[in-house]
């Protein structure tokens, strides 16, 4: 039986080519999208949703506008890392498709509350309309399958300030809302995203297929990996978020620890930190499974032969 899926995201560069995973993944059924602020505004996270529907050639996929700002913090956005639109070097045509009214929140809770034990969410973006979502309907906690989150660095350096990892960075106060909420979290930090780095001879294999998705990823992945290259030394770029939406319907790839994890909300120079208790000194009660280990090359195979096989498709 495939999964359900609801994929709350900032379109992006690495959340893109986790929306392309999705639809080449039979494992799956992406019932929707909301569009969350992040990576670029909102206004242009849904028409980037919009674009890669159109793309993959999945338009009946739904798109549903989530919130423009952070629950307390400024809007920070990265277009250093994912470029001005969002997509690196790629451009798509303006999308020709709409969102739907429905605001993205109110869609969230409408689905999981009418699908008890049914939906799988997955964000892969800052946590503001899963925090709203919650604050709205409490109820949607223990109404939710499970929840898959892209986010934090447990004992991996930040990758947007010296100890946070952008999402969490973004909307730390979200975060805190979502991590502490009861929600069945499985974590992916940047511990295993960063032994995930899609590289230069990864995209030479994708291009050996002519199709206007390997030219898309190949366009939006070279930025990329020159921000990796040049504000961190790393030969490619960490694709965060496919790896996140893999673990939805291959697990193994990971190995897990269920642990107390927290996220600082203070005013101080580790805001938006995400750390473990891994001694659980306060004797409670883990709130999440966090993924630890990684097998690299057995994700990054599952990528490319996905995103082979959805490229073949579309000429
Ligand atoms: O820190 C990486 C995460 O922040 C990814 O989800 C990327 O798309 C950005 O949203
Ligand atoms: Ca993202």
């Amino acid at each position: 039986m495939p999964k359900h899926i609801i994929l709350d995201t900032d379109p992006g560069i690495d959340d893109s080519l986790a929306i392309l995973l999705a639809i080449a993944s039979p494992e799956i059924v992406l019932d929707g999208i909301i569009s969350v602020h992040g990576n670029v505004s909102t206004e242009q996270t849904t028409k980037n949703a919009l674009s890669i529907l159109e793309l993959a050639k999945a338009t009946h996929v739904p798109v549903y506008k989530g919130c423009d700002l952070p629950l307390v913090k400024e809007s920070l956005l990265s277009p250093e890392t994912h470029g001005n639109q969002g997509l690196g070097y790629a451009q798509l045509p303006e999308p020709a498709t709409k969102p739907q009214s429905a605001y993205g929140s109110d869609y969230l809770i409408e689905e999981i509350m009418s699908k008890p034990g049914e939906i799988t969410l997955v964000c892969v973006g800052p946590l503001t309309n899963i925090a709203l979502a919650i604050r709205q309907e409490p109820r949607i906690v223990e109404n939710v399958k499970e929840v898959f989150i892209m986010g934090g660095a447990i004992q991996q350096p930040g990758n947007t300030t010296a100890q946070a990892e952008f999402n969490t960075c973004v909307d730390p106060h979200a975060a805190h809302i979502v991590f502490h909420s009861g929600m069945p979290i499985t974590l992916t930090p940047l511990d295993v995203t960063y032994q995930c780095i899609f590289t230069k001879d990864d995209l030479n294999r994708l291009l050996k297929i002519d199709s206007p998705v390997t030219k898309f990823i190949a366009d939006s992945t070279r930025f990329y990996m020159e921000f990796h290259d040049e504000y961190q030394g790393i030969a490619g770029c960490a694709i965060n978020d496919p790896l996140t939406m893999a673990l939805t319907f291959m697990p193994g790839i990971c190995d897990y620890q269920n642990l107390v994890v927290d996220v600082d909300i203070s005013s101080g120079v580790g805001l938006g930190n995400t750390f473990a208790d891994f001694y659980n000194y306060e004797k409670k009660k883990p709130n999440m499974k966090v993924a630890m280990g990684v097998r690299p090359r057995v994700f990054m195979e599952l990528f490319l032969e996905r995103m082979e096989k959805l490229a073949r498709g579309i000429s």
